[in-house]
Parts: structure tokens; C-alpha cells; sequence
């Protein structure tokens, strides 16, 4: 190897040894996209909502992110939770209040607030989760 062709390889090498991370994660897939409801025996998780990054969620229509959940404010005392991470390629999802639907910012998969897929690329449900309220407090299991 002449000097001309090893600094060819390293040049292409280093390359690949900079390159190399964001390619792998640029392709990553959340292996379980539904969360899990917190562990300790309950499978329930409970949610203050008066936390201020909840406010959106003192509207009817309202939505908001808690972990892994999507939340909406479907009635005075009704909430609807679901996993916020698309089916699909794991995106965050969004709800519509306009549309009454939920939609990926990614590549257009769009869901029913019951979790259905109406429109794909995603093929399989969002999951849901009961949501029951609790004085202050919001009881997903
Ligand atoms: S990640 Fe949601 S449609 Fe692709």
C-alpha cells in the first residue's frame, strides 16, 4: 500500500466511524410502542392534573403528553388515553380537535380517538387505556 491509498482508506474509514451512529438511529423503531402502565402490582397510573404542563387539558378538546400517553378532554369529566408513539415508525401523534382525529406528523397516518387506524401507512391500532377521574387526578390502567 502506497502512501496515496492509505490515506484514501483512512480518509473513507473515519468517515464511516463519524457517520456510523446517526445512521443507526435514524432508522430506530421503539420495540414496544404502547406504554406500560406504571409497575408496583396496580397496573395503574395516576396523573395530577394540575401539573402545569397539563393545563391544556382544563378545555374540553384539550390534549396533552404525559410519559407515554396521550390524553384528551373529551367532556366536563371524561378523558380518553392512549399511547402517543404512531404504530407505524414510532413518531409522536397528535390530536386533532378540529377533525375529532388523531394524526402522525410523519407520514400521515391518522387514527380515531378509539384508537383505529383510518388511514395508514400504519397498519396496526393505537393502544388504549381506560382513563377514569379522580377528584384531581387521572387514573389510566
Ligand atoms: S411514524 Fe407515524 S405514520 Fe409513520
Amino acid at each position: 500500500m502506497d502512501r496515496k491509498e492509505f490515506f484514501s482508506k483512512a480518509l473513507i474509514g473515519g468517515s464511516l466511524f463519524f457517520l456510523a451512529p446517526s445512521l443507526l438511529n435514524s432508522c430506530s423503531k421503539s420495540s414496544d410502542p404502547a406504554p406500560t402502565p406504571a409497575a408496583g402490582g396496580t397496573g395503574t397510573t395516576t396523573i395530577d392534573l394540575n401539573l402545569p404542563d397539563l393545563n391544556s387539558l382544563k378545555t374540553v378538546n384539550g390534549y396533552a403528553y404525559s410519559g407515554d400517553y396521550l390524553i384528551i378532554r373529551t367532556g366536563t369529566s371524561s378523558y380518553i388515553a392512549l399511547t402517543k408513539i404512531c404504530t407505524h415508525q414510532g413518531c409522536t401523534v397528535a390530536f386533532n380537535s378540529t377533525t375529532d382525529k388523531i394524526e402522525c406528523p410523519c407520514h400521515g397516518s391518522i387514527f380515531s380517538t378509539g384508537g383505529s387506524v383510518l388511514q395508514g401507512p400504519a397498519t396496526s391500532s393505537l393502544k388504549t387505556y381506560t382513563a377514569t377521574l379522580d377528584g384531581t387526578n387521572l387514573k389510566i390502567s
